[in-house]
């Protein structure tokens, strides 16, 4: 008989693993508290980039994914994956999507199925939230009874080469029997579980990740600041050091950083780390710092842009392209490009935006979505790049745009600054 697995969170994480575990046999419950995306899953309409709505379709047309807002379809699982989110509120992580899960699914765990745990969070979660959370709920323990354990996510959304199956995945149990029954249950999804030693270690090591890239991109932002004062050409230079085939990975600048892994997780290492050390960590204290200036940067830069025009920014027109927090997809969380239009409308900007890929309903008020065209480009007094996705006609942009502020290298000639 097929496994029964339950995927709680039905977003850019659960999905693509309710989709992936329905190819390999499973029975998939995909839960999730928001009825708007049950409903959109039940009719097929897909709001994540990786899993087109076909395949969500063919995935119904099984007859074994159910997606359901009820706790209590969880009933019977052999595994349950945890993919809700981990935010930061108020400096401090919020941990109570994780715990509203555990909480929930704790009264279906029964001796010898798995949960695990895939939110990003600070080591420590799995042993000291999660597990006294089940336990308590379903009157059972690890070892013994049930089996815990922690996987990270790697999933890197619109990449075209790297996804669940044929990315390393780190798999971790509270104990062997545990680590056995997550790395069975993984080595049936992907194509190389990587186990390691303790759920802790699991858990740092996505966090290293995420700093060392957090890190690593506001290296490189401050340096295109000093860099452009310096009449240097950051871009290229970053490209040159890549030559060296050892001891270097080139990062680029940009106008911040988005979405929910950067702006995020390294501040939940730094929480830990002060919490259980006292210290601050000053790395991704900085790094935040000079991450979160950039977009005041890229208002700053346009607004000389359109001063050496003899432009004032209020009530000049100005026509953003992108507002996703990255390339070729729709997903506006955390987005520095929303922090951009923030900060140009507040100086009375006339502003639009150019975004094929993000849903208008998922953007905050007073971003006026308009299409790339000709008339829209000739029209703006400044044209600003922030999302280069592959969608825009950039020959376009740069034949007919008087102005252009571009913040990804995707532009060249006489009317065009680079961040
Ligand atoms: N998006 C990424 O690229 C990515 C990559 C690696 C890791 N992660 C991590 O994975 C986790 C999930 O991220 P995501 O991007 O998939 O988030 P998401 O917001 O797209 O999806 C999470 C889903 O969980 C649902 N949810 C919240 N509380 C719930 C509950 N108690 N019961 C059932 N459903 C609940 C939400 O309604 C939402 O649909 C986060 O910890 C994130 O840091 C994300």
């Amino acid at each position: 008989m097929a496994r029964r697995l339950v995927v709680i969170g039905q977003g850019y994480v659960g999905l693509p693993l309710a989709i992936r575990a329905l190819d390999v046999g499973f029975h998939v419950v995909g839960l999730d508290t928001d009825e708007w995306r049950v409903k959109q899953l039940g009719v097929g309409e897909s709001y994540v980039d990786d899993i087109s709505s076909e395949r969500l379709v063919a995935a119904l047309g099984t007859g074994r994914y159910l997606p359901t807002c009820d706790y209590a379809d969880a009933a019977g699982f052999d595994v349950c994956v945890i993919t809700v989110p981990t935010p930061m509120r108020d400096g401090v992580p919020d941990l109570s999507h994780v715990e509203d899960a555990s909480r929930s699914v704790a009264r279906y765990v029964r001796p010898g199925c798995v949960v695990i745990l895939e939110s990003t969070t600070y080591p420590g979660t799995t042993e000291e939230v999660v597990l006294p959370l089940l336990e308590e709920g379903s009157g059972l323990h690890v070892p013994g009874d049930f089996h815990l354990g922690y996987s990270p996510e790697r999933i890197d959304p619109g990449n075209p080469r790297w996804h669940l199956e044929n990315t390393p995945k780190i798999v971790s149990g509270l104990g062997d029997a545990s680590l056995a029954v997550v790395r069975d249950f993984y080595a049936q999804i992907v194509d190389r579980p990587v186990p390691v030693s303790s759920v802790k270690l699991a858990e740092i090591t996505k966090l290293i990740e995420n700093t060392f890239r957090h890190v690593n991109i506001a290296l490189i932002n401050e340096l295109a600041v000093f860099a452009e004062q310096l009449d240097i050409d950051i871009w290229e230079a970053v490209d040159v050091a890549a030559t060296k085939p050892f001891g270097y990975l080139p990062f680029y600048p940009g106008p911040g950083v988005g979405g929910h892994c950067l702006p995020v997780d390294p501040s939940y290492l730094s929480w830990k780390v002060k919490r259980a050390l006292g210290h601050n960590f000053r790395f991704v204290e900085l790094a935040n710092d000079i991450n979160d200036h950039m977009p005041d940067y890229v208002v700053r830069r346009v607004t000389a842009g359109l001063n050496e025009r003899c432009k004032p920014v209020n009530g000049s027109r100005v026509l953003l392209l992108g507002l996703s927090y990255k390339k070729n997809i729709g997903d506006p969380r955390e987005s520095p490009a929303l922090a951009v239009a923030e900060g140009l409308r507040n100086l009375g900007a006339d502003l639009r935006a150019v975004d094929p890929h993000v849903e208008p309903l998922r953007l905050p008020p007073g971003i006026g979505l308009v299409h790339l065209e000709e008339d829209e480009l000739r029209a703006a007094d400044a044209v600003v790049v922030l999302t280069d996705h592959d969608a825009f006609d950039f020959q376009l942009v740069q034949r007919v745009s008087s102005y252009i502020f571009d913040t990804r290298n995707r532009c060249s000639g006489p009317a065009v600054e680079r961040l």
